[in-house]
């Protein structure tokens, strides 16, 4: 068995992590590090897990674990990871933006693969430390990539998505706040959002030069997923655009191209990417959608994990959508 330890327990992610890990058939818990319930029961803070685990949260560490998780905000696994160390042998599996970017990707003699199997499986297999992408940063490049693979982004790329309320964390705010988000949209970071540095670079690893891409992030109504639409000029067949994406993705355990249109929740609670293509003229829509805390964090770090200690890809990550 993988003996993992999860830091940031109490948080979204920390929380999807525990509840697969506790399912999964070739992992197991070794401990839960949490600043703020150190002590505490596990289903005190998530209360679905009573009469699953009896576990408690730490204060303190397994430094031995063979893999640990970081489900900290920005800056904080950084400053986790020099406080704290691990044996040699532990692998990182970082959640946050702290060490996606290759300007960013070491920290002393630690050097962190980006975790997007789809694009760096290999390297995945082999990798210690891990930077899992970031939920936007999945779905947009998942919808473009097999793209770029043939130099085919052309001209400019217009994306909008929009994120559930999970997105932004367990801490409350003005803008996750119920009567504010109930029943209600808006825009954030039009063309400045911070997962533009790493849709970027893994574009580029594939095709040299890019064009100007436009992001718009939407806040939704909902509390999970991300529904995101990319559109450019692409002068070929929707045919020719369907065969090219099943080809990219043949060997994706996760990423698949629908015939149908899609909608969110076929994806929900399950860590699948679902991808459909339209055209219109010379336009070429790519509808994307994940879940975010699944294949846009927790699940991915888990499938990372699996590729890693070379268990099966989808090892402790068959879960089923709520579609209704
Ligand atoms: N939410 C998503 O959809 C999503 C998707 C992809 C990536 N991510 C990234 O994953 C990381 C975790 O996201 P999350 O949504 O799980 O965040 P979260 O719900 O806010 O949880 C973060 C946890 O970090 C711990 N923590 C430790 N030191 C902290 C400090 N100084 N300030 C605040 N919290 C501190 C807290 O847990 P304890 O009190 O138990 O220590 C807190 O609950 C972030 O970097 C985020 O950007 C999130």
């Amino acid at each position: 068995m993988i003996r993992a330890g999860i830091i940031g327990g109490s948080g979204y992610t920390g929380g999807e992590l525990i509840r697969i890990l506790l399912m999964h058939p070739d992992a197991e818990i070794s401990f839960v590090y949490s600043t703020t319930r150190a002590g505490t029961k596990i289903s005190d803070t998530h209360p679905d897990l009573l009469g699953v685990t009896d576990m408690r949260f730490t204060g303190t560490v397994d430094s031995g674990v063979d893999v640990v998780f970081l489900c900290l905000g920005h800056g904080n696994s950084t400053a986790f990871l020099k406080a704290n160390s691990f044996s040699e042998q532990t692998k990182v599996i970082d959640l946050s933006n702290d060490f996606r970017l290759a300007g960013d990707a070491s920290l002393d003699d630690r050097r962190f693969v980006y975790g997007l199997p789809e694009l760096n499986r290999e390297k995945i297999r082999n990798a210690g430390h891990i930077a899992n992408p970031g939920c936007f940063a999945t779905a947009i490049q998942l919808a473009l990539l097999p793209l770029a693979s043939k130099q085919k982004l052309g001209n400019d790329v217009h994306i909008n998505a929009m994120t559930g309320s999970t997105g932004a964390g367990v801490a409350t705010s003005a803008t996750t706040h119920f009567s504010w988000r109930n029943n209600n949209i808006s825009w954030y970071k039009p063309f400045t959002h911070q997962h533009m540095g790493e849709i970027s670079e893994s574009l580029q690893s594939l095709q040299d030069e890019i064009p100007p891409i436009h992001f718009l992030p939407m806040r939704g109504n909902f509390t999970r997923g991300i529904f995101a639409t990319a559109y450019t000029r692409y002068t070929d067949s929707l045919e020719s655009a369907e065969a090219l994406y099943r080809e990219f993705y043949q060997d994706a355990s996760f990423t698949h191209v629908s015939d149908q249109p899609l909608d969110l929740k076929q994806v929900v609670n399950t860590n699948q990417c679902h991808l459909h293509l339209h055209k219109h003229d010379d336009l070429l829509l790519v509808s994307s959608a994940i879940d975010n805390l699944l294949k846009g964090a927790s699940g991915q770090a888990v499938q990372n994990m699996n590729l890693m200690f070379g268990v099966e890809e989808g090892s402790g990550l068959q879960l089923k959508s709520g579609v209704f």
